[in-house]
């Protein structure tokens, strides 16, 4: 199968997004700006969707703009955890990796588990032992030192008042890409370090297949980007493409009323996806998103709000 139509989208969060300074947006959409139009000419010169999603979002894991990688909030014992997926919606082909400390980039970690192991998902110390046994870039864990998130932890817990669904409404970080090549193979890749003062050793839903990241050749690919625990109760990247599946639904109209729905129960978030034809849909019930798109339908997007 060929594709005429060739389209990558990006994602770098979703929450609210007022108490980001000025200066740190405009940094934030010139990453993603210059990212996607990377990606995108990737695309236009025959990579592939995998190789496009995974360079997409180890940009945004070396970049300390955003909550994945370098940039990855703390969880409760002042300590990053990571989590990535990867999948290949030719032969839903899939690699995940939880709660690493170590790996500079997950998202080529949970690529080599697909494309390297008969597994699906590595955690913890097996997947930095694998990491290590494979020549992956393993850093210190002061690589990913952040006076910024270390000090939000720190106000997070000092508040008692402060719920656990104001923290993840004030800023729920998660990156993410989506692309179609033009062999019409679509893929889908996301990165988080989770949401801050996380409990140690829990894993949110950007590396559960079916939750964070899906794709599917012929349907759909998608990242989601929020409250972690609501998207693996309502298998959120998934569910996607099973309603245009199975409902006919467009893309858009099957993103938007997923999200409408997680609204009515607070479940705040949002995704990105494209269908076989390089259709985008990027909505959120947030604040705002960072969220970039660009395809031979529309021009490079970039937006926050
Ligand atoms: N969506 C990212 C997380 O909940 O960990």
């Amino acid at each position: 199968m060929s594709s005429d139509h060739i389209a990558l989208a990006v994602h770098g969060g979703a929450g609210v997004m007022k108490n980001i300074s000025e200066e740190r947006k405009e940094m934030i959409n010139q990453k993603v700006s210059k990212t996607l139009i990377k990606g995108y000419q990737m695309l236009e010169n025959g990579a592939s969707s995998m190789d496009v999603v995974e360079f997409v979002v180890s940009e945004f894991e070396d970049s300390p703009l955003f909550n994945a990688g370098k940039g990855s909030v703390y969880n409760s014992d002042e300590i990053q955890e990571m989590d990535a997926s990867i999948m290949n919606g030719r032969d839903r082909s899939a690699g995940a990796v939880a709660s690493v400390k170590k790996v500079k980039n997950p998202i080529k970690l949970a690529r080599k588990v697909s494309e390297k192991t008969n597994h699906i998902m590595l955690v913890g110390d097996g997947a930095e032992e694998f990491a290590k046994s494979i020549g992956e870039i393993i850093v210190d864990q002061d690589y990913f030192y952040s006076e910024r998130n270390l000090k939000r932890l720190r106000k997070i817990k000092a508040n008692a008042k402060l719920t656990y669904k104001s923290i993840v409404q004030d800023r729920i970080g998660t990156v993410g890409a989506v692309a179609l090549d033009l062999n019409g193979d679509l893929a889908a890749a996301t990165s988080t370090g989770g949401m801050t003062n996380k409990m140690p050793g829990r894993v949110g839903d950007s590396p559960i297949i079916g939750s964070g990241t899906w794709a599917q050749n012929g349907v759909c690919a998608v990242s989601t980007t929020g409250h972690g625990e609501f998207f693996i109760k309502y298998q959120v990247a998934r569910e996607v493409c099973v309603r245009m599946e199975y409902q006919d639904k467009t893309i858009s109209e099957s993103s938007e009323e997923i999200l409408n729905e997680l609204k009515t129960i607070n479940a705040l978030g949002g995704l990105i996806a494209i269908d076989k034809e390089g259709n985008i849909a990027m909505p959120f019930n947030t604040d705002g998103m960072i969220r970039g798109s660009i395809s031979q339908k529309n021009d490079v997007n970039v937006e926050i709000y």
